[in-house]
């Protein structure tokens, strides 16, 4: 049985963790996390909204970085996307109201309630931004991504994108009112609004260039062997692809081991067209394989157990 490689390279920083529904993309990342915070100091970072990381470490954790318990070098936060834009919103709120005071001919009112609406996908961009924010502050050596099912992996993935077509929208909404000030007074000077703009543009250029950068950060998709898993892992797949980013290796969780009784031995007899089947599709990636434990992965001791399966000592 193979086991995850690559992951304590220093240059590595960032490992986000993604997959259907229910795989156990939270078990992983948090094993994985309890794992390479015995060398370096590890950042677990859940960006799901059902803050499922709480749960299974059995310690509240929330939406500001917190020490695990009964670990040396592990913190974790769950990013609380409705905060960090509400945080975002209340900290650039003299450029945002600038930027369409100076850009449209609405009247104070209508622009107070244009910054109150969300723009769709605007969350994910904050939870990606929350998660640059930290890997820019270099605290720690690893940061470990808990995602929230498919969708939501990638839409945090192609959130770059979506912030560069609102700033794109932005600066030509802008345009105009250089024009008027340029014919106005011969000269236009750059205001806070325009620093503010660059300043996300630098931001999307720095998401960017992390996420496709396979020495600084690794994507690793969880599957099972069952069918409906395996589709959509081939579509995340071709998603992620399309955004740059390859993954290397792939976790296939709650494989029946035991041979010990007539139920084990059907369900295994069940996975093992679709074992096959996830060597032949995926045959690019390092395949590691999970047995299905008798009990769930809740709390320190169990985890620890999947850390031995995932990343053995002595590799
Ligand atoms: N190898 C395993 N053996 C036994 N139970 C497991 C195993 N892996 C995960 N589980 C259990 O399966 C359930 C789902 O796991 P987990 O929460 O990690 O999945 P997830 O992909 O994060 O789910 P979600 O999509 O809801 O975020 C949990 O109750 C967990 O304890
Ligand atoms: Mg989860």
């Amino acid at each position: 049985m193979m086991a995850l490689t690559g992951l304590e390279n220093n240059d590595l920083k960032l490992i986000i963790f993604g997959g259907k529904g229910g795989v156990g993309k939270t078990s992983c990342a948090i094993a994985t996390a309890l794992r390479l915070s015995e060398k370096f100091n590890t950042l677990l970072i859940s960006t799901d909204p059902a803050h499922s990381v709480s749960d299974c470490l059995e310690q509240q954790i929330g939406f500001k970085v917190t020490k695990v318990e009964g670990t040396a070098k592990l913190w974790a936060i769950e990013v609380v996307a409705d905060e960090a834009l509400s945080g975002f919103k209340t900290q650039h709120q003299a450029e945002l109201k600038k930027l369409l005071e100076t850009s449209t001919n609405l009247d104070n009112e209508d622009i107070d309630d244009l910054l109150t609406l969300s723009i769709p996908g605007i969350d994910e961009v904050m939870s990606f931004k929350t998660i640059i924010d930290f890997i820019e502050e270099g605290g720690y050596d690893k940061y470990v991504v808990d995602t929230a099912p498919t969708g939501h992996a990638l839409r945090l993935i192609s959130s770059p994108k979506l912030l560069d077509e609102w700033i794109k929208m932005a600066a030509r909404m802008r345009w105009k009112y250089r024009y008027m000030i340029t014919s106005f007074s011969g000269s236009y000077q750059p205001d806070e609004v325009d620093t503010f703009l660059l300043g996300l543009k630098k931001t999307v250029k720095r998401i960017e260039s992390i996420l496709k950068d396979k020495a600084r950060c690794e994507f690793i998709p969880v599957c099972i062997a069952e069918s409906m898993a395996i589709t959509e892992t081939g579509r995340l797949l071709s998603d992620l692809g399309k955004s740059g980013i390859i993954p290397r290796q792939i976790i296939v969780n709650n494989v029946m081991i035991s041979e010990g009784c007539d139920f084990c031995r059907r369900r295994k007899a069940c996975q093992l067209p679709y074992l096959n089947e996830i060597s032949d599709t995926f045959n690019t990636l390092n395949k590691v394989e999970v047995p299905a434990f008798p009990e769930e992965i809740k709390g320190l001791q169990a985890l620890h157990k999947l850390k031995k399966v995932l990343l053995p000592e002595n590799q």
